[in-house]
């Protein structure tokens, strides 16, 4: 995914292709009244880097420079690499913290070694000010996109920034790779996204950290295929009071995503990410009539002839007017990176916008993005796609002085009284 991302902006830079799927650079925002008829570009109304300002890095415990790394995936045809073959050769991973612990279906030669966790971080934190310093960056911005890593449940380790830092020096096996760059980002002043399911940035000690560093952070899981119908899809059924039996989702996926999937100490972490969704959106505690009894079923099945063109199957059994069933069947043949590309892209560019604007801690208003978002610790998630979409482009209005959009538009059907 990162490489189908970083060679398509080169494409798009070089006039070659649409960056399909970004806000950021296709999509409009109305503003004011509808008569107005005032909808710049995003662009065009908050200062976002400039495509041709932006460089790229990546650690990777596999050796491959993007160029390798692109023909290995196979997503992009020839002609999307080939062309750019020079720029991707470019692109050498620095060498990672990793270990196979956390993701045992891979197998690293490019990795760092050192006493303990926190010199490992420590090793991070000076790979992104040399970064910084050789590419003459003013600002950066860390997506994760690396793989998904074990199941890790929140625990003490993770309570308080003191806790955290001394489980780094004792190495203690409660803090993931993901974590430790994480923590490196958060004291290099770097805002932190995370396309993964696995804990990195949500847990208390990292919060606390980026509010005190005064960082962005945001996560978990890149919401791209499956579960972004289902966040469209069970909204629907909700706003129409039509009731849910159950919702079986199965997946083929034959990238290397998908073998990491395949253990099951990963897939753990990504059904956590993918089953929270239906109960926060349908609420069965208020509507135990329509959806209390809900059986809902997420399994991944590795299967390699596919490779990044997942085929994501959902049955829906529904329930109308006096119980009647009735079912939704999806079949959604997508391709994974081609979709998950333009998130790494807005998110980089909107963890920028953030940070210069002073927005620190977690930025809910990017829920958009994620299977799993991040929200106070006294808030539900908001999942919706839809309300996630209006709080986006309401955040940017609201950045920039413009007026909330309700959409209550009694305005343009009161007629004052003579
Ligand atoms: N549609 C999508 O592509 C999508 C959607 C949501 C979430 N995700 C998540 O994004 C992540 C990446 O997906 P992908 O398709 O690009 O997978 P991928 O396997 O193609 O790439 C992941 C890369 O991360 C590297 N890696 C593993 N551990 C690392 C570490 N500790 N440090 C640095 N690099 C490390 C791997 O070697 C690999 O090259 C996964 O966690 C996946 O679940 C992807």
């Amino acid at each position: 995914m990162a490489t189908t991302y970083v060679a398509g902006i080169e494409n798009v830079r070089r006039g070659r292709a649409t960056p399909v799927g970004s806000l950021a650079e296709l999509s409009t925002i109305r503003l004011g009244k509808r008569t107005e008829n005032r909808t710049p570009k995003i662009r065009d109304f908050v200062p976002l880097a400039a495509l041709d300002d932006l460089v790229f890095g990546a650690w990777d415990p596999i050796p491959d420079n993007a160029y390798d790394s692109a023909r290995v995936a196979g997503v992009l045809d020839p002609p999307h690499v080939e062309s750019i073959a020079e720029f991707l050769k470019g692109l050498e991973p620095m060498p990672a913290v990793f270990d196979q612990q956390y993701v045992k279906r891979l197998e690293g030669t490019n990795v760092k070694s050192g006493k303990n966790k926190r010199e490992l971080a420590e090793a991070l934190r000076e790979d992104i000010r040399n970064f910084k310093a050789q590419h003459g960056c003013a600002r950066l911005v860390m997506v994760w996109c690396a793989s998904t890593e074990v199941f890790i449940e929140p625990g003490p380790t993770h309570e308080n920034i003191e806790a955290f830092e001394k489980a780094m020096e004792d190495d203690d096996p409660t803090i993931a790779p993901s974590m430790l760059y994480a923590w490196a980002s958060l004291m290099e002043g770097v805002p932190f996204a995370n396309g993964a399911p696995n804990l990195s940035v949500d847990v208390p000690a990292l919060v606390q950290l980026a509010e005190n560093k005064e960082v962005p952070i945001g996560g978990k899981d890149f919401k791209t295929g499956q579960t972004m119908v289902k966040t469209v899809l069970s909204p629907m059924l909700k706003a129409r009071m039509l009731g849910l039996a159950g919702w079986y989702s199965t997946n083929i996926l034959g990238n290397r995503d998908g073998e990491v999937l395949d253990d099951p100490g990963s897939f753990k972490t990504k059904e956590e990410s993918k089953l929270g969704v239906l109960d926060h959106i349908l609420q069965p505690s208020m509507y135990p009539e329509l959806y209390g009894n809900v059986f809902h079923k997420v399994s991944i099945n590795y299967y390699p002839p596919r490779r990044d063109n997942k085929e994501g199957w959902d049955n829906i059994d529904i329930f109308g007017w006096l119980g009647y069933p009735m079912q939704i069947k999806v079949d959604f043949l997508c391709r994974d990176s081609i979709l998950a590309a333009p998130l790494v892209h807005d998110l980089a560019l909107f963890f920028d916008l953030a940070q210069r604007a002073g927005m620190s801690g977690i930025q809910e208003w990017l829920s958009f993005y994620f299977k799993s978002p991040m929200a106070a610790p006294e808030l539900t998630p908001e999942h919706d796609l839809f309300i996630q979409h209006a709080k986006l482009k309401n955040t940017l209005r609201w950045l920039m002085g413009e007026e909330q959009i309700t959409h209550l538009g009694v305005e343009y059907y009161q007629h004052e009284r003579a």
